[in-house]
């Protein structure tokens, strides 16, 4: 059984959705912690609310990895998804958990990501420039930003009505919390592996 963090800044729509995906039914990963550096995040409340137990910790916290390192090894944490994380992981988290560190972003990676490219502003720059198609990205965290080597991709149509706001929902609905989990599952089952920077699944 795979032990999962999620390390959240926001809202935490994505996850509750994988708290829910993973507390139903006989899956092979658990949430077992949720970190998020900001008190006032709407996911602390409703992690909490469904029982996972919720670290909040400070930027530089989140930095030292006399902190962090303790803190996932006694939660036996084996595998960390970045689910809105506002905060770039430091580089020592990064080594030690190479290629066990996911992330989602709500763009079809390399459009739209990169630095100041998150949350609402990645639909108000795809909109901007009148994409057709936009979706979501899944990829294991290196030390850039948004490069790490692609697991999963999902499109989504672009609305001509829609606002950034509408976007977001969409993407996440159809995309986000669609790949997001069944990465998580490739990865428990040991179908997902990085060769040459190039993500190999074998289902
Ligand atoms: C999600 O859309 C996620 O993909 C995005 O922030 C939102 C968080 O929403 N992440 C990034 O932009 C990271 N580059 P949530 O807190 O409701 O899950």
């Amino acid at each position: 059984m795979r032990r999962i963090a999620i390390f959240a800044s926001g809202r935490g729509s994505n996850a509750v959705n994988i708290i829910k995906y993973f507390s139903c039914g006989d899956r092979g990963a658990a949430v077992a912690l949720v970190v998020c550096n900001n008190p006032k995040a709407e996911v602390t409340e409703r992690c909490c609310s469904l029982g996972v137990h919720v670290e909040v910790l400070s930027r530089a916290d989140i930095n030292s990895p006399d902190v962090m390192c303790p803190l996932l090894e006694r939660h036996e944490v084996d595998l960390i998804v970045l689910a809105g994380f506002m905060v770039k992981v430091p580089a020592e988290l990064i080594k030690k958990y190479e290629n066990r560190i996911i992330n989602v972003h709500p763009a079809l990676i390399p459009a739209f990501c990169g630095k100041g490219c998150y949350g609402l502003r990645v639909h108000e720059e795809a909109l901007k420039r009148g994409v057709k198609i936009t979706g979501a990205t899944v990829h294991f965290v290196d030390e850039g930003m948004d490069t790490g080597p692609i697991i999963m991709q999902k499109t989504v149509k672009v609305h001509e009505d829609d606002t950034p706001e509408t976007l977001q929902k969409r993407v996440m609905e159809e995309a986000e919390w669609v790949i997001l989990p069944w990465c998580i599952n490739l990865i428990a089952a040991g179908s997902v592996k990085v060769e040459n920077g190039k993500v190999i699944v074998t289902e």
